[in-house]
């Protein structure tokens, strides 16, 4: 039997009891989830994915997880919409197989970018997604950088949102930043982004960007604040397509950045981001794990740096199950 992680009350915060702690994964990224579990020091909890002829997929959980705190990872990767149908198949099983507790760990939320009414008539699907996760059984939520952090508030659970920042200051911080400015790629990414820029100490510049339509295509029009002869880090939650990092790289250089980096947090290269950032010419590209890279373009991408977020998530899942503080974490 694997080691029994159990909350107790002297731990800071106010901890609490609960059942024996258990990770699960689904299939989309096994990679980031032995992580985490190495981390906390388990191994994955046993279970068995079949996918029939007909496309449908069944779980069956492979040992007994009654009143267990159970923890469960799945991130939003290609085939987004199959990932997650099968992390609602596995909560259900995890629920009607008594689990005590089930925590969903989203390190990158699915149809995060769906997030607002802003157009008539039209879908809010990370809303919809957190009915799913609560339908299936969630009764906890764990996820990563989120695009916009009223999605939170779509919950009726508690949700916990941690971010890749500190992993992040840390890696920029071992490089010489003296000369340095964030830049955030928009207004919408500005508070982030200058969450970097003071934890990193340095001075926040804005590019006014526009998008037109469901295209894809951003359009950088202004920029705002002092890059000239600086070193630029671009940061921001995600790379889609690569519009928005190579338009932003394309106007720090006219307007005399020395160096463009760019630090964000979910990975998720889709359409011609290859292309594109390879296009761009960036120093550095510092991104993290929440999602798999596959290896044709993680090997092609110049100048890719790729930072775990493993150890962070199994922290978080620690201090969940024992009743402590996440926000604490962050600092
Ligand atoms: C935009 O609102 C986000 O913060 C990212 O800038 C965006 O998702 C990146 O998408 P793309 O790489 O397609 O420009």
């Amino acid at each position: 039997m694997g080691p029994r992680y159990t909350g107790t009350s002297n731990q800071g915060g106010g901890g609490f009891m609960i059942g024996e702690m258990k990770v699960f994964s689904g299939t989309s990224h096994q990679g980031l989830a032995g992580g985490i579990a190495a981390h906390i020091g388990m191994p994955l909890g046993k279970v068995k994915f079949t996918r029939f002829s007909n496309e449908n997929i069944k779980v069956k959980i492979d040992e007994n997880v009654r009143e267990a705190d159970v923890f469960v990872i799945q991130s939003s990767c290609p085939p987004v919409s199959d990932n997650l149908l099968e992390l609602l198949i596995l909560i259900d099983a995890l629920k009607f197989a008594s689990a005590a507790r089930i925590t969903a760990v989203l390190p990158y939320f699915p149809y995060a970018r769906s997030d607002k009414k802003d157009e008539a008539r039209i879908s809010i699907t990370a809303r919809l997604v957190a009915d799913l996760l609560q339908t299936a059984g969630a009764d906890r939520v764990l996820t990563m950088t989120l695009h916009a952090p009223q999605i939170l508030g779509f919950f009726r659970i508690p949700a916990d949102q941690i971010f890749a920042t500190p992993i992040q200051a840390q890696h920029f911080r071992r490089t010489d930043i003296s000369n340095s400015v964030v830049v955030a790629t928009d207004a919408g990414a500005a508070k982030f982004a200058g969450h970097f820029a003071k934890r990193l100490g340095l001075p926040l510049a804005l590019i006014d960007k526009r998008r037109s339509d469901d295209s894809e295509k951003a359009q950088s029009v202004a920029l705002i604040g002092e890059v000239k002869g600086m070193d630029a880090i671009i940061y921001d939650d995600e790379i889609a397509t690569g519009g928005s990092i190579s338009e932003a790289s394309r106007m720090l250089r006219q307007f005399g950045a020395r160096k463009v980096s760019v630090g964000v947090t979910h990975p998720v290269f889709s359409g011609p981001a290859v292309e594109r950032l390879n296009e761009a010419d960036l120093d550095e590209l510092v991104v993290t794990d929440t999602i798999p890279i596959p290896e044709a373009k993680a090997s092609v991408i110049k100048n890719l740096k790729i930072l775990s977020t493993a150890a962070m998530f199994g922290d978080a899942i620690l201090r969940i199950h024992g009743g402590r503080s996440i926000s604490e974490m962050m600092d």
